[in-house]
């Protein structure tokens, strides 16, 4: 084992590998690419940057894209995500990961970097959020005198550059030379998606995108029924509150709010949802929900959660009119979602690891969630293994798909061809024991689809 890696504990490493193995049952996706392709070893040469969450999970797809021929090293996406025995099992296999839970923002982007130093160089991303993708595009237009891009909130701006400069001048010219040779980047969030989507659309983005998270198997699965699983375990380790008769707020209908609002309704509290787009205000109050203004309810709520991906959601003058004892929590990407930096000269007690418990100006204390930060993997361990194997089967095809037909893409943003969308659907169908129903050939002409799929157009929704 080298000592190329940086973790809480290398110790934890047994239990991780424990951990790892019950994981491998529940990820029939990634599993079944390991026995497809593993003797050809398709990703050979590539050697992959992994940005993101550093979990039980994630080690399961870093070893598959190992048995399929990568040489891989990572950085968890999040200060608060990893889940360190995990890291410990990745760093004892030989896999350089540089990852802690509870990691400064410093060590975060010194970590990102330390992910990029392949002896060879680094060839292809695979992002969650598009730290990666961000460090090196902005490293390169530092390089070059320009600095353009928008990094997600002021606090961390500033420590993105300095790593970037650090960078700079330790290594002159690293950022255009990383950049050149990188052949393509999957990524796995909505948030980091709209990030691709704009630097596109201002010519900034010079390689090849997959957005993964827009494989139906993904968005409509990880972060619908992930969150629907996730948040409130995330709610329940931080606080023990009783759900049942509480009253939740969710803000956002999207897939990750259409999770979270059956997940907290699941557990018995009464849930609102706000929204600004009218067909998902719309979708929210046919699903039973009262839908309303987060000024209209903020006095009376007992529970907040945003999953917006959007900024200053909840904002100072809310947290201000919220009871006492209300809990506030984020399960979007980034913890600007919720404006964190005006509570800093409020008066803080910690309570336990990522639970706060901060006085307001009028009395009333507030319960924060992970700072602000996404509130499943900060104060639970995320997703389960069996959603995120869809997701992952996805990342292993899109890195298969840049590395070996990247020169047939030109820069720009794709998604996996529907085919393959279906394929991850139907790796995980056995383990939970269903069985599908087959076209026969007139039945199959008579809608138009062939009879072993794609069984949807494209502008199908799901
Ligand atoms: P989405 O785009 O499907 O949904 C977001 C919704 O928020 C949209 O319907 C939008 O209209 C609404 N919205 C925007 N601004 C709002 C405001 N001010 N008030 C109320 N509603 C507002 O996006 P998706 O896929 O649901 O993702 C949301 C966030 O969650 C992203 O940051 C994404 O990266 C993250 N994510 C987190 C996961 C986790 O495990 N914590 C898993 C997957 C995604």
């Amino acid at each position: 084992m080298s000592n190329d890696y940086i973790v809480k504990d290398i110790a934890l490493a047994d239990f991780g590998r424990k951990e790892l193995n019950i994981a491998e049952t529940e990820m029939p996706g990634l599993m079944a690419l390991r026995k497809e392709y593993g003797e050809d070893k398709p990703l050979k040469g590539a050697r992959i940057v992994g940005s993101l969450h550093m979990t039980i999970q994630t080690a399961v797809l870093i070893e598959t894209l190992v048995e399929l021929g990568a040489d891989v090293r990572w950085a968890s996406c999040n200060i608060f995500s990893t889940q360190d025995h995990a890291a410990a099992a990745i760093a004892q296999s030989g896999v350089p990961v540089f990852a802690i839970k509870g990691q400064s923002l410093e060590e975060h982007w010194d970590y990102l970097d330390r992910s990029f130093m392949f002896p060879e160089g680094a060839n292809m991303i695979l992002d969650d959020g598009g730290d990666a993708t961000l460090y090196v595009l902005l490293g390169a237009r530092m390089e070059a005198g320009e600095d353009v891009l928008a990094v997600p909130t002021s606090e961390e701006e500033e420590v993105i550059k300095a790593q970037i400069k650090k960078r700079m001048a330790e290594t002159p010219g690293w950022f255009a030379k990383t950049r050149d040779a990188i052949k393509g980047v999957s990524e796995e969030t909505t948030t980091g998606v709209h990030r691709l989507y704009d630097l596109h659309k201002k010519g900034q983005l010079p390689f090849p995108a997959i957005n993964v998270n827009d494989s139906v198997t993904k968005s409509k699965f990880d972060n619908k029924y992930g969150c629907k699983e996730s948040l409130v375990d995330g709610i329940r380790r931080a606080t023990d509150t009783m759900m049942a008769g509480k009253v939740a707020v969710v803000m956002g209908y999207g897939d990750v709010g259409k999770g979270s609002a059956a997940s907290l309704s699941g557990a018995g509290a009464r849930v609102i949802v706000t929204e600004v787009d009218p067909i998902c205000a719309l979708q929210a109050a046919m699903d039973g929900y009262q839908v309303t203004t987060l000024e209209d309810v903020v006095a009376t709520a007992d529970i907040f959660v945003t999953t917006t991906g959007n900024k200053d959601v909840i904002r100072i003058e809310h947290m201000r009119e919220m009871k006492d004892m209300a809990i506030v929590g984020n399960i979007g990407h980034f913890d600007n979602e919720i404006q964190v930096a005006s509570l800093k000269n409020h008066k803080w007690t910690n309570i336990k690891e990522q639970v706060d418990m901060i006085e307001m100006p009028n009395g009333n204390r507030l319960i924060l969630l992970s700072e602000g930060r996404l509130l499943n993997l900060g104060n639970a361990t995320g997703h389960p293994s069996f959603v995120m194997s869809a997701s992952f089967t996805n990342q292993v095809l899109a890195q298969m798909e840049l590395w070996l037909k990247g020169e047939e893409y030109q820069p720009g943003v794709y998604i996996l061809p529907k085919h393959l969308d279906e394929k991850v659907a139907r790796l995980h169908l056995d383990r939970i024991g269903v069985k599908l129903s087959k076209l026969d050939k007139e039945q199959a002409d008579y809608i138009g689809v062939s009879t072993e799929g794609p069984f949807k157009p494209e502008h199908y929704r799901y």
